[in-house]
C-alpha cells in the first residue's frame, strides 16, 4: 500500500483515505472513511501511520453511537475501563463522558475543579492509555475548543545538553487533590481510595516511532526525583512552558460528530475553559486504549509506587 503525495499537503492513499495535515508539527484531518463500519486492514494501517506521524487525527461527520465508538477503538487496541478512578457506567463500561457539568455519570463527582490543565491522560498509572478517542455530541456554537501539543517536537527543540540531562531524570505522577468546591471531599476520597502513583522517565522512547518524547505534564507531575524542591519546580515550570509553545500545538474546533484520536505517548492536551464563561453546553464521550509502561532512554521502564496497572475490558 502506498501513500501518494498529491498536492503537497494532502495525502490520498490507495485505500481512498485522505490525510490532510493541519499544522507543520501536529494534527491531521482524515477523510474518505466511514467509522461506523468495520475498517479494512489497510485503512487501519493508514490511520495508525497518520496517528504516529501527526500525533492527533481528526474526523468530521461521523455520527457514531456508543457501541460504534467502542468498536472503532477496538480496531486499534483494547479499551480500558472508562476511568480507572471514577469508574464506569454499567451498560457501556468503556465510555467516559466529558460533559460541562459532569451530570451524566453517576459515579463521577461533579466538577469541583473545572476540568483539567494541560495533561496526558492518566499518567498517575504505571501504564497510561496509549490512545484516546473523543467524540463530540453537543458542541457550543463557538468556544470549547481543544488543543494538543507534540512532545516529540518539544524534545527536539531543546539543546543536546538539556536533552542529555533530562534523559537521566524521572518524575512522580499522581492525581492532584481538589482544594475547594462542594464536591471536593467526594472527589478526594475517590482519588485517595485508588492512590495511583507512578514514577515515569522524563524522556520516553516512543514504542512505534522510536522518537524521544518529553513526558511531563502539570496536571499529574509534582516532583522530579533526586532534585531539591526549588530545582524541581524551576525545571518543571520551564518544561511545561516550553512544551506548549504555539508551533508545537494545534487547536481543534469541534462540531457535533467530530472525533479526535490522539497518541498519549507523544502529546498533551487541554480543554479550553472559555465555555464556562457562557451558558453553552458541551458534551463529549471518550474511549481510552490500554497502554504499556513507558520506557526511558536508558531502557528502564516506569515503576508503580502505588495502585494497580489499568486493566482492559475484553470483548463480550
Ligand atoms: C480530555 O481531557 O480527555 C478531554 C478534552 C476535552 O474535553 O476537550
Amino acid at each position: 500500500m502506498s501513500i501518494m503525495n498529491s498536492i503537497n499537503t494532502d495525502f490520498i492513499t490507495d485505500t481512498g483515505v485522505t490525510v490532510t495535515p493541519t499544522t507543520v508539527h501536529i494534527g491531521a484531518e482524515i477523510g474518505g472513511v466511514d467509522l461506523r463500519k468495520p475498517l479494512t486492514g489497510d485503512q487501519v494501517t493508514v490511520i495508525r501511520q497518520a496517528l504516529n506521524q501527526w500525533k492527533v487525527v481528526f474526523f468530521r461527520n461521523q455520527p457514531l453511537d456508543h457501541q460504534q465508538h467502542i468498536n472503532f477503538g477496538r480496531q486499534f487496541g483494547d479499551p480500558t475501563v472508562a476511568h480507572v478512578v471514577f469508574g464506569s457506567d454499567g451498560k457501556y463500561p468503556e465510555i467516559y463522558p466529558i460533559t460541562k457539568h459532569r451530570t451524566s455519570f453517576a459515579s463521577r463527582p461533579a466538577a469541583t475543579r473545572i476540568w483539567t490543565d494541560w495533561h496526558t491522560d492518566i499518567t498517575a498509572a504505571v501504564n497510561p492509555p496509549f490512545g484516546s478517542i473523543l467524540r463530540a455530541v453537543t458542541i457550543p456554537p463557538y468556544g470549547g475548543d481543544t488543543q494538543w501539543t507534540n512532545m516529540a517536537a518539544a524534545y527536539r527543540a531543546l539543546s543536546p545538553t538539556m536533552q542529555s540531562f533530562l534523559g537521566t531524570l524521572r518524575a512522580i505522577h499522581r492525581f492532584k487533590r481538589a482544594d475547594s468546591g462542594k464536591d471536593a471531599q467526594a472527589y478526594n476520597e475517590k482519588v485517595n481510595n485508588k492512590a495511583l502513583i507512578s514514577e515515569h522517565p522524563l524522556v520516553t522512547v516512543h514504542p512505534e516511532t522510536g522518537e524521544y518524547c518529553l513526558y511531563t505534564n502539570s496536571e499529574f507531575v509534582q516532583e522530579i526525583v533526586g532534585l531539591t524542591k526549588a530545582e524541581s519546580d524551576l525545571l518543571l515550570n520551564y518544561l511545561w512552558e516550553h512544551c506548549i509553545r504555539p508551533e508545537f500545538t494545534v487547536r481543534f474546533h469541534w462540531q457535533a460528530d467530530s472525533i479526535a484520536f490522539w497518541d498519549n505517548r507523544s502529546t498533551q492536551h487541554l480543554a479550553i475553559r472559555d465555555v464556562y464563561d457562557t451558558d453553552f453546553d458541551r458534551e463529549l464521550y471518550r474511549v481510552t486504549l490500554n497502554g504499556e509502561r513507558p520506557i526511558g532512554v536508558d531502557g528502564k521502564p516506569s515503576k508503580s509506587l502505588s495502585g494497580q496497572p489499568i486493566g482492559t475490558i475484553k470483548k463480550p
